[in-house]
């Protein structure tokens, strides 16, 4: 029986896409699937495609997981993941063929509209992925947005609307064909909202901004003689955070373990387009020292950030005591006490 779900934490960076639908296709994905609907009936109509339906919220992953069932198809997948995610760590350039946005979420207020899912930033990272001649398909019933759309896509240097006008509408009586109606564009246009379509393909202007592909580290570790003793680490312990470039961490809180030896610290570690959040041990092993290394709980990949939060608490640890030194570290960092920044 195909398995439908792809799962994020098992998914290389990028993806081997040919391994994972077991055939070399094109690659169509539809980002913020909601019902499913609209992604069952895409992957009918276009056999000869491997489809995609990326999503962030679990009862649609639920529901595009039924349509696909349903469907009957074996060449539809669904992700819960960001479109970000997808595009920047998990698609090689050039190999998504079409994407279709359908009704993003509007995010109508003025002080929210910078949360909305199309902006220049966005279209960057789409022509940073799409092929040349790959297509992008966007729907809203937002006015405002269609507009802001509009003229994001005009300014990039990368996208040419395959219509005379940025989009066409049912009004113009140039309803995109074989379109299947998305349960958002039927509450739209029952509410009687106009509803605004966008094909646009890209061309082959280089893409201006790479957006590289993350890439894992071997697993960080640092080992650190201290004459404190754990419980002594453990109750002199404040919030940390740090920054370097793009990648921004933060340890909130440090858990004591039942079992001696041992101290858990949180860490939130944001470095686009991955955010995790992980645990870090802070060991003693049998010889004395102090082992800071990254937790298995949660499946973490060791990234940059992780290696920067490791950085952090070891030099945190340094400044607790004069006598403590390193003795071994695979970090890219400096742990020279003087670079620790604490939470005002
Ligand atoms: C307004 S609904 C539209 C659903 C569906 N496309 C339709 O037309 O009925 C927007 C959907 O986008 C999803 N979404 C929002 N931001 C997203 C992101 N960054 N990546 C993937 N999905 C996202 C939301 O969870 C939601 O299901």
């Amino acid at each position: 029986m195909t398995n439908f779900e792809l799962y994020a934490r098992e998914l290389a960076w990028p993806v081997d896409w040919t391994a994972v639908y077991h055939r070399t296709a094109p690659l169509l994905v539809e980002i913020g699937f909601g019902g499913g609907h609209f992604l069952a009936e895409l992957a009918q109509q276009r056999p000869e495609a491997n489809v995609l339906g990326v999503e962030i919220a679990r009862p649609a992953i639920r529901r595009g997981l039924k349509k696909l069932q349903t469907a009957g198809v074996s060449n539809g997948r669904v992700l819960q993941a960001s479109a970000e995610y997808l595009l920047w760590a998990c698609c090689a350039p050039g190999v998504v063929s079409e994407v279709f946005i359908n009704f993003p979420d509007p995010w109508p207020k003025g002080k929210q509209t910078h949360r909305r899912l199309i902006n220049p930033r966005f279209l960057a990272l789409l022509a940073a992925r799409l092929p040349a001649g790959g297509r992008l398909h966007i729907a809203t019933d937002v006015a405002d947005y269609a507009h802001a759309i509009a003229t994001d896509l005009a300014q990039s240097l990368h996208f040419e609307s395959v219509y005379e006008t940025p989009f066409v509408t049912e009004v113009d009586g140039r309803l995109p064909n074989g379109r299947v109606r998305t349960k958002y564009e039927q509450l739209a246009l029952a509410a009687g909202a106009t509803c605004h379509y966008f094909t646009w393909q890209r061309n082959d202007t280089p893409a201006a901004h790479e957006f590289p592909i993350p890439q894992e580290t071997p697993m960080p570790h640092a080992i650190l003689h201290s004459p404190l003793s754990l419980p002594e680490i453990a109750d002199r312990f404040t919030p940390l955070h740090d920054t370097a470039g793009e990648i921004h961490i933060r340890l909130p809180m440090l858990f004591k373990s039942q079992q001696e030896h041992l101290l858990l610290v949180e860490a939130y570690i944001n470095e686009e387009p991955i955010s995790q959040r992980v645990g870090l041990l802070l060991k003693q092993r049998a010889d004395g020292h102090y082992l800071i290394g990254l937790s298995e709980m949660g499946f973490p990949r060791p990234t940059p950030g992780v290696q920067l939060a490791i950085a952090c608490l070891a030099r945190w640890l340094m400044t607790l005591h004069i006598d403590t030194a390193v003795s071994h570290h695979n970090l890219p960092y400096s742990l020279d006490p003087s670079s620790v920044t604490r939470k005002p």
